[in-house]
């Protein structure tokens, strides 16, 4: 006797489409993420995937008049599937099939098969698991791989010999890594190996999707799982040879630089810890990239890695714009923190009010951003090392928010006006005018005024008087 669930289908939408299935003299199951999750106890997850042994389209629209208010069915013809939304919850229905792929895309062309073919041809053992919303055994579970000791054992395993199923689509090579970093589970041995053999297939699939599966792995509680397996397998170099250029270690006249790879991997284990901020991730995963061309041994200084921020952030836009990513304001916040990577490190040994005034003008809102991702640079294992940079990005920190409340540099206005610069020099739109307003904002940063209007203003007159301006009574 096979093991029953009822309790995965206690929403009462189950029910609707168990219903719909019997008048249309159909079998369907519930299938993949939502059995997964359930079983891993990750709660209910809100989309549903259900296959038909039928027509998929049919059966959404026959739930459709079920369900109150007759949600929209959108169909994609090419895939046979529908879906709906209702209360919260979105179902996605396909007819059970079997498939192959064609070599060269994703596409794949659709006969029509049972629940077990359909499940075949699924990735995962995990993710083939079914529920039956039939009538006669509803809540019955169909797990033909052993989908269940697979989950319990925390395993990756294809239901097919993973040849077939990583080249029937090649991004599963990507959802194997991504699972088994968000779930924590291992990847089969012949899996990996698998992937190994077919990791160049990757380059079939679009960027969007390949995004979509790194923002997961970012998002993970231990993202450098994730980024190790796609080192080990042969994937980053297609996705990222950027960061796979960080790799390695050199030796010039007896001294070696460290890994910048791996030291990237711990920054993003350690920056996971502190926030969910998913670009404030990319931010840490890209800090050091700019450090693969810069790199240079100087008999002096021995390895340098001079203005690999500047570079970097060059990289950020390049990378963003390959992998089709939106060249938005979480682009240019990116580029910002890895631009700004090395400041707070400078300052560290030598906290000076004018040099934080600098840093919190230039870093406006993101000041919070910026310490934390250099607090998760510190990968030393040295502890006494740790604890004396922990202690001086503290007392950065504390120099932000004591300078912050007296001169309110973040979001930086100018205490004097460029029309009142104009009204009191009697100037047309003009140079000086930027001139006398840069060196305002200089004087403020440096600390020679504070940052209010009457010293602003008695600044201004004195830096005139200076570039031979004169006051218009
Ligand atoms: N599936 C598959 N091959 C893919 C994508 C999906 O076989 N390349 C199947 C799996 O059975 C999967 C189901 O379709 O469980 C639903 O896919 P999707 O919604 O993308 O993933 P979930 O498994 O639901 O997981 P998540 O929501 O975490 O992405």
């Amino acid at each position: 006797m096979s093991e029953q669930y009822p309790n995965a289908l206690r929403n009462p939408v189950f029910r609707v489409i168990s219903k719909a299935a019997t008048t249309l003299n159909l079998e369907s199951y519930v299938i993949g993420g939502y059995v997964r999750d359930y079983l891993l106890e990750r709660g209910d997850a809100k989309d549903i995937d259900v296959v038909a042994v039928g027509s998929g389209i049919d059966l959404a629209n026959a739930v459709s008049k079920l369900l109150p208010g007759k949600p929209k069915v959108i169909i994609f013809k090419t895939y046979g599937t529908a879906m709906l939304q209702s209360g919260g919850i979105e179902m996605e229905f396909v007819g059970a099939r079997k498939e192959s792929y064609s070599k060269d895309s994703r596409k794949p062309s659709v006969e029509n098969g049972t629940l077990e073919d359909d499940q075949n041809r699924r990735d995962f053992t995990i993710n083939a698991l079914a529920l039956s919303l039939n009538d006669d055994d509803f809540g019955r579970l169909l797990d033909p791989f052993n989908g269940l000791e697979d989950l319990q054992d925390k395993i990756i395993r294809t239901p097919l010999d993973p040849d077939i199923t990583y080249s029937d689509d090649p991004l599963r090579m990507l959802r194997a890594i991504r699972f088994a970093t968000q779930l924590d589970f291992k990847i089969e041995d012949k899996s990996l190996k698998s992937i190994e053999r077919n990791a160049d297939r990757i380059k079939i699939i679009s960027r969007e999707r390949i995004i979509d599966e790194i923002h997961k792995i970012l998002m993970s509680y231990k993202p450098s799982k994730g980024f190790a397996l796609l080192h080990k397998t042969g994937l980053l170099k297609h996705i990222f040879p950027e960061l796979l250029a960080l790799q390695g270690i050199e030796e010039v006249e007896g001294q070696r630089h460290k890994d910048n790879f791996w030291h990237t991997l711990e920054v993003v284990d350690n920056i996971a810890k502190t926030t969910d901020d998913l670009w404030l991730r990319w931010a840490a995963l890209l800090h050091d990239i700019g450090k693969a061309p810069t790199k240079r041994f100087d008999k002096k200084l021995g390895w340098t890695f001079h203005g690999h921020e500047f570079v970097g952030s060059k990289m950020v836009f390049k990378l963003f714009k390959r992998m089709k990513m939106p060249l938005n304001e979480h682009m240019k916040f990116v580029q910002k923190m890895v631009l700004m990577s090395s400041r707070p490190i400078a300052l560290a040994s030598d906290v000076t009010d004018s040099a934080v005034r600098r840093l919190v003008f230039d870093a406006g809102d993101h000041v919070d951003d910026l310490m934390t991702l250099c607090e998760a640079d510190i990968t030393t294992k040295n502890p006494k090392k740790f604890k004396k940079y922990r202690d001086n990005f503290q007392k950065v920190r504390d120099k932000i928010v004591e300078v912050e409340e007296r001169d309110h540099i973040r979001n930086f206005q100018p205490p004097v006006s460029g029309e009142e610069i104009m009204k009191t020099f009697g100037l047309e739109p003009s140079r000086e005018i930027g001139i006398i307003k840069d060196a305002i904002k200089e004087a403020i940063l440096d600390g020679e005024i504070p940052n209010e209007y009457e010293a602003a203003r008695v600044f201004m007159l004195k830096k005139g008087k200076e570039i031979g301006l004169s006051v218009i009574e």
